[in-house]
């Protein structure tokens, strides 16, 4: 199984950005983890991020036909991209949507997903740890 994980807006900040909120590891040291759950499911993971909401949607359209599921972090997108959502529904990839926060104790404004109701699943307030879960539901999707 080919997967496309894509990590959006503010996420190569992770390890020094709120470190309360969002923990001490950075987006390498989940890379790596990542990575290493993949090949226990014998998957092919390509991960990636970016700060911009267009090249998100390049990537979505560009993984027709080339991946299996997809799993995103969109970031604040998630919370306002209808556009991510309709690339999302365009290409009918399962798309799993992660978090590392739980976004349902936190501001008013994170509560409400524009992307979860596209996606089969949403996985929200594991931390990093919330990536190893998704992968893991990959490999049963
Ligand atoms: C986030 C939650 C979003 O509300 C926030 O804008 C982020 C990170 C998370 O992983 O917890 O950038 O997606």
């Amino acid at each position: 199984k080919k997967i496309l994980l894509i990590n959006g807006p503010n996420l190569n900040l992770l390890g020094t950005r709120e470190k309360d909120i969002y923990g001490t590891e950075t987006l390498e040291d989940i890379a790596r983890k990542a990575n290493a759950e993949a090949l226990k499911h014998n998957m092919d993971l390509t991960f990636i991020q970016t700060n911009h909401e267009g090249e998100i949607i390049d990537k979505i359209h560009e993984a027709k036909g080339n991946i299996d599921v997809i799993i995103i972090n969109p970031g604040a997108y998630t919370h306002y991209s209808i556009a991510i959502r309709d690339a999302i529904k365009a290409v009918e990839i399962p798309t799993i949507e992660i978090h590392l926060s739980n976004i349902y104790n936190r501001e008013e404004f994170r509560k409400e997903s524009v992307i979860a109701p596209v996606c089969v699943g949403q996985i929200s307030g594991f931390g990093s740890n919330s990536y190893i879960l998704a992968i893991n539901a990959a490999a049963l999707i």
